[in-house]
């Protein structure tokens, strides 16, 4: 029987992966630009810290997280998202005593135990900012920013952004109790409905269950009942982002499916994905470090699914892809084995440079040469061996010349600049 990928997973082959590394190396490039740096945790995590960060009743935790006990009786879990880590390397390496904000960003695989569809996998990468320590409103307006710079970088401009802020630890909970009192006598409620009124009313609000929504349409509304301190920061933050002329809407419904936010929320979303339709989505997650590590400090950040990213992108994979430089193709045993050292040397040189190893015919060899996009072809006969002598053929106008094999690297930094 063969074996296959296990479900909700996918094989990035070239050259989609091709796409990948474009993608990637513009998510570089923005960060370079807004001063964030890269940062790498494990895969794996002590289970606690998912537990404790994203919360005991979110359906990540209770639903979703590939647990299991390791060798040495340890509970550990494979990151289903990559804020909870980064905080805590944070907390660990005791970053809060430098300069503040620290600036991050990363990239990796992250899994969670969902039913897959497209957009939607058990295994499926993302590419995140944190900042942690600062809770001025500009910063939530530079990740927004720096997520929208991102997707237009790939000239992708049919989204749409929505915002709302959930409040504070200081004026959430008399909201909760609102909306508690509000849910608590309407029955039509789904079964999840009535169980997350219990243990997380704030998800009621984002139910997709057409009844829910017309129930939570009258629903007391988040926004009506910030405190000033968090009012103003909101305030603050959509006038940011229309200084920056970026249209959003105001969805007080916005709650997200982590309980580590706080005040300011967003996704961004596209028409194109269909279900799955965030491209990316974060917030302020003010109380997560004291949670976490007994740290007042404040933060906020975003995470982008590259694989939706990916199905966005229209342009075919190939087009990313490095084309081949140079093409040795051999004829006879002597030049076969001369091949060698020129292959060698070219690479060494910084060329991309490949040759057949199946000892066929000139005319597949070309054909060869042809399908990887090979720019020129080197092409070495026994003849043209002995007269230390090859013919450097251009696959674009098709015209030949003989080239000095001992001069060869000479020849060949005319033509190309190394590396390019
Ligand atoms: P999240 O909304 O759970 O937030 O995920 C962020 C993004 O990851 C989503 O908008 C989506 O593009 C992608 N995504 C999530 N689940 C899947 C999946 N099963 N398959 C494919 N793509 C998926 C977080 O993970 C937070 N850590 C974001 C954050 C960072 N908040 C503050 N800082």
């Amino acid at each position: 029987m063969t074996i296959k990928a296990p479900r909700g997973t996918n094989d990035i082959l070239p050259p989609a992966s091709f796409k990948w590394n474009y993608i990637e190396e513009r998510a570089h490039e923005i960060c370079r630009r807004y001063n964030y740096q890269e940062i790498r945790t494990p895969i794996f995590e002590h289970t606690e810290l998912f537990a404790r960060g994203i919360g005991e009743a979110t359906d990540i935790v209770q639903k979703e997280m590939y647990t299991f006990t390791d060798k040495g009786d340890r509970s550990i879990t494979l990151r289903p998202e990559g804020t909870a880590p980064v905080v805590r390397a944070f907390l660990e390496h005791k970053l809060y005593g430098k300069a503040l904000p620290k600036k991050f960003f990363y990239f990796g695989p992250m899994f969670r135990y969902e039913r897959p569809q497209a957009g939607r996998y058990r295994q499926f990468h993302q590419f995140g900012v944190e900042v942690i320590g600062s809770d001025a409103p500009d910063v939530d307006v530079e990740i927004i920013m720096l997520g929208i710079d991102f997707i237009e970088e790939f000239g992708f401009k049919d989204y749409y952004v929505e915002i709302n802020s959930i409040g504070c630890s200081e004026c959430r909970p008399p909201y909760l109790e609102e909306l508690k009192a509000y849910l608590s006598g309407k029955e039509d409620l789904c079964e999840n409905c009535q169980e997350r009124l219990k243990t997380n009313p704030l998800r009621v609000l984002d139910c997709k269950s057409p009844v829910c929504q017309e129930i939570v349409s009258e629903a007391p509304v988040i926004t009506e009942h910030l405190c000033p301190v968090c009012q103003e920061n909101f305030n603050q933050v959509k006038e940011g982002l229309k200084k920056l002329n970026l249209d959003f809407r105001k969805v007080p419904t916005l709650v997200r499916g982590l309980d580590y936010y706080t005040n300011t929320v967003f996704e961004v979303k596209s028409d194109e994905l269909g279900a799955q339709d965030a491209i990316f989505s974060g917030g302020r997650y003010n109380g997560l470090l004291e949670e976490i590590g007994d740290r007042d400090i404040p933060a906020t950040g975003f995470a982008l699914g590259l694989e939706r990213l990916e199905i966005l992108l229209e342009e075919e994979a190939r087009e990313f892809g490095d084309d081949l430089q140079v093409y040795i193709t051999t004829i006879g045993e002597e030049a076969e084995a001369e091949s060698l050292d020129i292959l060698h040397r070219l690479r060494k040189a910084g060329y991309s440079a490949d040759r057949d190893y199946g000892g066929r015919s000139v005319g597949s060899q070309m054909k060869d040469a042809d399908r990887k996009n090979s720019r020129y072809c080197l092409i070495i006969g026994s003849e043209e061996l002995k007269a230390g002598e090859a013919t450097l053929r251009d696959m674009k106008s098709g015209e030949e010349e003989a080239v000095p094999l001992d001069g060869i690297l000479e020849y060949m930094s005319k033509v190309f600049e190394p590396g390019l």
